[in-house]
């Protein structure tokens, strides 16, 4: 059974629909994509998933129980952890005091009061930004704030992680070491979801794709069958009969998806 189902979910904004009948699954030791073109409803999924928006339908189900309409902290309580696109860490404190406060915060639900210093010093060390230890958040660059929000979330040891938008503002160098954390984590048991529009990383950690399209999954499966599908072409180039209503996906990544999709 899949660590995360989500089924069925609709969401409407007034007369907006952002998620139309979404269906996809995310399981424990896989890495799975959920990729589209901009304002597909990706962090709309994300949020029905993480309790932050009520589905106008649908089921979100996690570890084999329905979750659809469970509060925030109890599925953050239940091993759910969040990035977020638009970055959420203490700008005023340093890099490792961020950590500790998440630390603390997921010891407090446990029960568990001591210092966690060193396990804050060993989370930085593992996703790489250990040198930004004494730096004020508000001060890094902005790939080095999402290597810091991952360690937040890793300080909650949680089953699923969910990723929006991970890789942005990192290099070539820092994505590849990135993609080999992900790996790892994947490889210790969890879960991760992520929603990212780094196509190269996508098709290389991703062992599962689903893609978003105008709110409704067009197409899941491995890199190489999305990779092919004639659907997610269409979606990303912008050639299907709607296509003067896809001006803005034309603009979409264009230059990471293009090669990516296998199209010249
Ligand atoms: N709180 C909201 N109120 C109204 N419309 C929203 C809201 N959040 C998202 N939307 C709309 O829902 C659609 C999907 O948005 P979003 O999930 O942010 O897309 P993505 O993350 O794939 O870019 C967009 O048309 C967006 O404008
Ligand atoms: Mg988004």
């Amino acid at each position: 059974m899949p660590l995360l189902e989500v089924e069925d979910v609709v969401v409407r904004f007034g007369g907006v629909t952002a998620v139309n009948n979404a269906t996809f699954t995310a399981e424990e030791r896989r890495i799975t994509g959920l990729i589209g073109p901009n304002g597909a409803g990706k962090t709309t999924c994300f949020n029905v998933i993480t309790g932050l928006q009520r589905p106008t339908q649908g089921t979100v189900r996690f570890d084999g129980r329905n979750v659809t309409r469970m509060p925030v902290h109890r599925r953050s309580h239940r091993g759910m952890a969040r990035t977020f696109q638009r970055l959420e860490a203490f700008g005023s404190l340093t890099v490792h005091d961020n950590v500790r406060v998440a630390l603390d915060i997921a010891g407090g639900l446990r029960g568990v009061w001591r210092s966690q210093s060193a396990e804050a010093d060993r989370l930085l060390e593992r996703v790489g930004i250990a040198d930004y230890a004494g730096e004020r958040a508000d001060a890094i660059p902005t790939g080095t704030a999402r290597l810091l929000e991952l360690a937040r979330c890793l300080a909650g040891d949680p089953r699923l992680l969910l990723l929006d938008e991970p890789s942005s503002g990192l290099d070539e160098h820092e994505t590849d070491a990135f993609g080999e954390l992900l790996l790892a984590l994947a490889g210790e048991g969890r879960a991760i979801l992520m929603v990212e529009h780094d196509m190269d990383l996508v098709m290389t950690v991703c062992d599962d794709i689903h893609v978003l399209d105008f709110g409704e999954i067009i197409c899941s499966g491995s890199p190489a069958e999305v990779r092919s599908d004639e659907r997610v072409q269409r979606a990303y180039l912008g050639q299907s009969d709607e296509q003067d209503t896809r001006t803005d996906l034309a603009a979409f990544d264009a230059t990471t998806v293009l090669p990516a999709v296998g199209v010249s």
